[in-house]
This record gives C-alpha cells, structure tokens and sequence, in this order.
C-alpha cells in the first residue's frame, strides 16, 4: 500500500503496527524516514517551538529552523494569560531567591516547603473538600490516583474521549475496565445497569471539558445516576479548574456538586500558568494515596517557583474577576463569528474551538497556509480522534485581543473559501 507523505505519525504508526510491524528498529527506520520527509516539506507542524515561551503572540521557530515572526498564537492553555503578568512574576523571582530551584525529593521525604503546603491549603479552601493532595504535573496526578484507588474487586468506567494520562492510570490500575460512548449518559446507565451487580465498587471517570471537542461533562446528570447505582465519580477538570465557578474554583463547583463528586482532580499547567496537579479529596483517602499512587510517593515535587507561580495566579483570579469574564467573552465573540461563516465547530462550548476538517489531506494543507499567514495552531488526527474526525484547534486566552482574534477570523475565512471547507452560499445569508 502507497503511504502518503502527509500521514501524521501517529496513523503511520498505527497502519506499520497493523501491518505486523513490530521490531523497535524496523518501526524506529521507517516512521525516522516519513517524519524526515514531513519535515523537510513543512508539514511537520508538531516540532515547532516559540522563540520567547508561551504567549498570544510570538516568533516560532519551525523543525528546520525558519523562523516565522510575530505568529499569532492558538495552541497554549493559558487560558487566562497569567504566565505573562507582572505580580505572578515577580513573586516567581522573589520565591527563587528565598527557596532556591529545586525541590529536591519526593512529598513524602521532605520535598515540599511551607509554599507547597500553602498552595494545598488555598486549593482545599477554594474547592470546599476536606483535602487536597498535590502532585509533579496533571499528568501523574491522574496516573498514580487512578491507579491507586480501585481495589481488585472493582470496575472503571471511563468516557471514550478521555485524555491518555486517565487512560494509562486506568491500564496501570491492572483492574477490569469499560468505556462508554462519549458524554452518553444512556450508553453509561445501560453500563452501569449491566455490571452493578459483579465489583465490589464502580468507579466512573469523566472530565469536565473535553480537551479535543471543547464540549462539558453532562455532570449533573451522572451525578444524578449515583442516586440509582453504588459508584464513585472521579472528575479531571483540567480544562476547567480557574475558568469557571467562583475565583475559577472549577466546573463542580459551578454546578454545586462538589459533595457528589468524590475525586476532583485537575492540572496546575494551564488556568494558573505553572505545572503541577492536584488531587480534592475526603481526608480518609490520603494514606492510600500517600503510599499507592507511586507518582507521589516517588516523585520529586514540583519547585517551589512553580508552587508561588499556583499561589500567585490564584490571588490574580480571586483580585481580578474580569480576567475570567474576558476569557469567556473572547470564546463567546470569537466562536460566534466562526458559526456565522458556517465553520463545522461541532458541539463545543468551552473556550476551545475545534474547526472540524474531516479530510486529512485538507486539513494538512490548510494549517500550513494558515501557519504561512502567521496564525499557529496544532491539527489533531486519527487516531488520537476519530478517523475523518480530525481538526484544527483554537485554544482561547483572556488576553487575545479582539484585533488577534479578527486577524484569525478573518484569515480562517478566506482559506476556508478556497479550502471548499465553508460555502460562499451560507456567508451571504449570515
Ligand atoms: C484532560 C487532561 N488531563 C490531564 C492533563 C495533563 O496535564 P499536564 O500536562 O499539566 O500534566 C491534560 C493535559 O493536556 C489534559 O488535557
């Protein structure tokens, strides 16, 4: 079979492994082949990285070193732009100089300092749950939790759009697991109607917002099945936690659900511009954890300048509540003037705007024109979505100026004319 050059690697992988492909060597010389031939024709958009770290505007520098200045940047979930404000900062470099870089060792061998306890001590008081537990990154947050809580006699339930950190803890968990169709409550009842009666405990995972379709959780919905079914729900609100409810305290909390939900997890790495994770929890579970969930008990923690950059963007939410009113105000403008051109954005709601472009050879070419017009952002493909599911993604910040954002539309809007991806037909009538 003939493989285009413009196969992401990640469906070339997939067809050599189909293929019966399975020796390192073998798969490493040949998708080392592609990836060198994607490069050198720019279609590579993956190894791309900004001359000055994230912001809404920035010269990136290409996989063979082209430089493309002052691009206008889609693909950072900073969503509040708090990485670039002056008191977060200052306080980073003030927290350097009094705790030094790193941290040193693992939480449980003394790695964390009293900033590390203040940063758990804010989260608890903001989500409302007994404690919080704080982890390296959202990543093994959802690793070493969802590995560690179930017990041998126990199911996982999982949404099928679910992010590969929740999806590796569950496989790590080495318990018995199902998914249901994505944000499909019925598909969901029919599954935890079918097995109620075989596990000891059932535990459902979910995220509040989908990173790859910007659409929420029906929460209170699943919620509402606990009253029905014995499980426990375990909610990632990486994509929520610091842009909604009150002082951004999250999407459960929005919906006051914060009892029902039993594990609130949710990554430090985007709303409040740092790295990190944390786990809100009922006190009892922090022994288990401590001691199961081996991406606590044997990792160092974060830095302390990471810990002051959490606290300091927290105080930033709560000081300043307009930065979440423009966030949500940019998508709402931003997501409006691509629906009145007629872009496919599917059922996104969130400050992520998928365009959806099922044709991967479109989808290729587009983003590269895009790119060339100085607009960034990332295509996302089969298989990390479905096939002829694939799009370009719009991750909103607070601090895109409308001018950013009209500079985007406007150029979306002539590409998708000549991409036959919008029709003449619909701007007319909009
Ligand atoms: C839903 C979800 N959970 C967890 C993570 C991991 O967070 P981090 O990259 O901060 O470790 C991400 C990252 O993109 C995510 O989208």
């Amino acid at each position: 079979m003939k493989i285009q050059v413009s196969t992401p690697i990640m469906s070339y992988m997939k067809l050599l492994e189909s293929q019966g492909i399975t020796d390192i060597e073998e798969l490493s010389d040949k998708l080392y082949e592609h990836y060198q031939q994607q490069v050198s024709l720019g279609l590579y958009s993956n190894g791309r990285y900004t001359e000055s770290g994230s912001n809404v505007k920035a010269t990136v520098i290409s996989t063979h070193g082209d430089k493309n200045e002052e691009c206008i940047l889609w693909c950072m979930n900073h969503y509040l732009g708090l990485n670039r404000n002056q008191n977060v900062i200052d306080k980073v470099c003030q927290a350097v100089q009094k705790y030094g870089t790193g941290s040193g060792t693992s939480a449980l061998s003394g790695g964390m300092s009293i900033l590390h306890k203040q940063v758990e001590q804010k989260l608890q008081k903001l989500i409302g749950k007994e404690s919080v537990l704080l982890f390296p990154t959202g990543f093994t947050t959802n690793i070493g939790c969802i590995s560690a809580l179930p017990g041998k006699k126990d199911l996982l339930i999982f949404d099928r759009e679910c992010h590969a950190s929740i999806i590796d803890g569950v496989k790590l968990s080495g318990r018995k697991w199902v998914t249901f169709k994505h944000n499909n409550v019925t598909d969901l009842e029919q599954k935890l109607n079918k097995y109620k009666n075989e596990y000891e405990n059932i535990f459902v995972i979910v995220e509040s917002a989908y990173s790859m379709s910007g659409d929420l959780s029906p929460l209170l919905e699943i919620v509402q099945l606990k009253q029905k079914y014995k499980f426990f729900i375990y909610v990632d609100e990486a994509h929520t936690f610091g842009i909604y409810g009150q002082n951004g305290a999250g999407y459960c909390s929005h919906l006051g659900i914060v009892e029902e939900v039993d594990f609130i997890a949710a990554t430090l790495s985007k709303a409040t511009a740092s790295i990190g994770g944390f786990v809100a929890i009922k006190s009892k579970y922090i022994p288990l954890l401590h001691w199961r969930a081996s991406t606590y008990t044997f990792q160092a923690c974060l830095t302390p300048a990471d810990a002051a950059a959490i606290l300091a963007s927290l105080e930033e939410i709560e000081a300043n509540p307009r930065l979440i009113e423009s966030l949500h105000e940019n998508n709402h403008y931003m997501r409006n003037r691509l629906k009145d051109l007629g872009f496919d954005l599917g059922i996104s709601v969130s400050p992520i705007i998928p365009i959806f472009i099922p044709d991967t050879d479109t989808l290729l070419a587009f983003n590269k024109e895009l790119y060339a017009r100085g607009i960034f952002s990332v295509s996302i493909f089969y298989p990390v979505v479905k096939p002829h599911e694939g799009r370009i993604r719009f991750i909103l910040s607070a601090v895109h100026t409308k001018e950013q954002i009209d500079t985007t539309v406007n150029t979306l809007h002539e590409l998708g004319l000549k991409y036959s991806i919008i029709s003449p037909q619909l701007i007319t009538a909009a």
